[in-house]
């Protein structure tokens, strides 16, 4: 990355070696201390918490294409709606691919299934995460890394980050410059939609249910909705079940109802379930498949989880796609900017192409599969042999997506067992935005951008995934 730009820090580096050590000593006290923290991968106890890997002082990041990708979530979260409820889209978009991935072609089946038998709700809730890079070649302008239908994750914690580094800002004698790390409105805007959506369903005794995997590791960030909801409506009650558990203990009601022993479902908020691992047999799919039966709304619906792969993220991105779902020229030339070169790799002559230009200059692209998570995507040299092994109808399970490249920022990485003191390294942030979007195929109830979310990881890095431990959590200093 010899030649890349870097943008300029919130305060001078290094910072003196005594006062870094005392800071960075008490940021992590703070983190633990206010939930900034994980539980523990290597040493796994769940009455103990680490902080979570945090950057020490906020990365600097564009105002202008901040503001630009805040602005746009209310059109993006319109766009997703739109494409969830359009199942001929769908259907087209995913034919090829659904023949050779096994696990986008089950939840097609359960899609599938419950049109088949009628949707047991109308509403779907959509908190969704809109993800961006800066691109250092279009003038650090966002360009969309991905969409997130489903477990958008990250809204609780990262709503710590900011007041986190404001902390360290402060200790640090720079205060002055709090004013340009943007408030973080992640957590009441996410809750705030599944509170409605409670609403919505008007059953006083309902509660919500959070599907959570068989180990929660980002357990602070969903017990900072949980503890959110209840603080706002003491009325309302979170459980939290495993696929397994549903199975195992749900049923249905004689109208649909999802009931799990004693208690009736209103909302289904779902933190897993995108990946295969979590469903270990049939009986998850199951349950699965029950719930999108039920009348509980769905965050998100089936729909609304299709509408996020990014065989579906790369469909949009092609020329006149957008205006299949938006209507007004502004708005779809505003979207369309945030697109960077997506291309198929179907077999047929425009996928073959494809193929045929990554395997000529694979550095400047990333080949992703239909998962979530972060760690399955093949970067650069290591994409040709990745699509030489595969035969020409499994490619259809792939995309291909141009680089992004992203300016660097420098700052501290703050990690659990990290040196002491941490040295300045060079890194990139990946920036989030959340929105909310509540409705049925014709009314949308509310629709709202909430808070953002930002990632950090190191430069020499492919992916900067916090759970996956490779990214620290960070908020963004604004530069003008
Ligand atoms: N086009 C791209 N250019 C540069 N980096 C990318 C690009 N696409 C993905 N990445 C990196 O890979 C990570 C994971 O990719 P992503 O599409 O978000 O998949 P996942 O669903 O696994 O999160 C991103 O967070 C980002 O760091
Ligand atoms: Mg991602």
């Amino acid at each position: 990355m010899t030649g890349t730009p870097v943008l300029e820090p919130c305060v001078p580096l290094p910072i003196a070696e005594r006062t870094l050590i005392d800071v960075t000593e008490k940021a992590k006290d703070w983190a633990i201390m206010h939930g900034a923290a994980m539980r523990s991968k290597t040493n796994f106890s769940s009455d103990a918490l680490n902080f979570a890997p945090f950057i020490l002082m906020p990365s600097s990041f564009p105002r202008k294409e901040f503001e630009k990708a805040k602005n746009l979530q209310t059109i993006i979260n319109q766009l997703m709606h739109n494409v969830a409820h359009d199942e001929e889209f769908l259907t087209t978009t995913l034919a090829e691919t659904v023949k050779v991935d096994e696990f986008t072609a089950n939840l097609f089946n359960v899609y599938k299934k419950v049109l088949a038998n009628g949707f047991g709700q109308a509403y779907s809730l959509g908190l969704l995460r809109s993800d961006y890079l800066a691109h250092m070649f279009e003038d650090n302008s966002v360009k969309q890394v991905e969409i997130n239908t489903i477990a958008s994750s990250f809204g609780g914690i990262s709503t710590h980050m900011m007041p986190l580094q404001s902390f360290v800002m402060s200790e640090l004698g720079h205060a002055d410059k709090i004013k340009n790390m943007p408030e973080n409105t992640a957590l009441s805007g996410l809750c705030g939609g599944m509170i409605k959506a409670w609403e919505v369903y008007a059953q006083p005794k309902a509660v919500i249910l959070f599907v959570i995997e068989d180990v929660s590791y980002n357990i602070c960030d969903q017990r900072f909705h949980e503890f959110y909801i209840r603080e706002q409506r003491p009325d309302i009650k979170v459980l939290r079940r495993t696929l397994t558990q549903v199975h195992k203990e749900g049923k249905l009601g004689p109208n649909k109802e999802l009931l799990l022993g004693e208690y009736e479902v209103a909302v289904i908020y779902f933190r897993a379930g995108y990946e295969p691992l979590h469903y270990h047999s049939q009986d998850e799919w199951d349950a699965r498949y029950m719930m999108e039966c039920s009348r509980a709304i769905k965050c998100p619906s089936i729909h609304y989880h299709l509408a996020g792969t990014k065989k579906v993220q790369q469909a949009l991105a092609q020329p006149e796609m957008l205006e299949r779902f938006i209507s007004d020229p502004e708005k779809i030339k505003a979207v369309g900017q945030i697109f960077t070169g997506l291309y198929s790799l179907d077999d047929s002559e425009a996928g073959n192409a494809s193929y045929e230009m990554a395997l000529k200059e694979p550095e400047r692209f990333v080949l992703k599969p239909q998962r979530e998570g972060g760690g399955n995507n093949v970067y650069g040299a290591d994409i040709p042999d990745a699509l030489r092994k595969m035969s020409r109808v499994e490619r259809a399970a792939w995309i291909l997506m141009d680089l992004i490249q992203p300016p660097i920022s420098k700052g501290y990485m703050i990690r659990p067992g990290g040196k002491s003191p941490p040295e300045v390294v060079d890194l990139v942030s990946e920036l989030g935005i959340f929105g909310v979007i509540l409705g049925d195929v014709d009314n949308v109830i509310c629709n709202y951008q909430a808070g953002h979310m930002l990632r950090t990881k190191l430069s020499t890095a492919n992916e900067g995934g916090v759970a996956a431990g490779l990214g620290a959590l960070d908020s963004p200093y604004l530069l003008d």
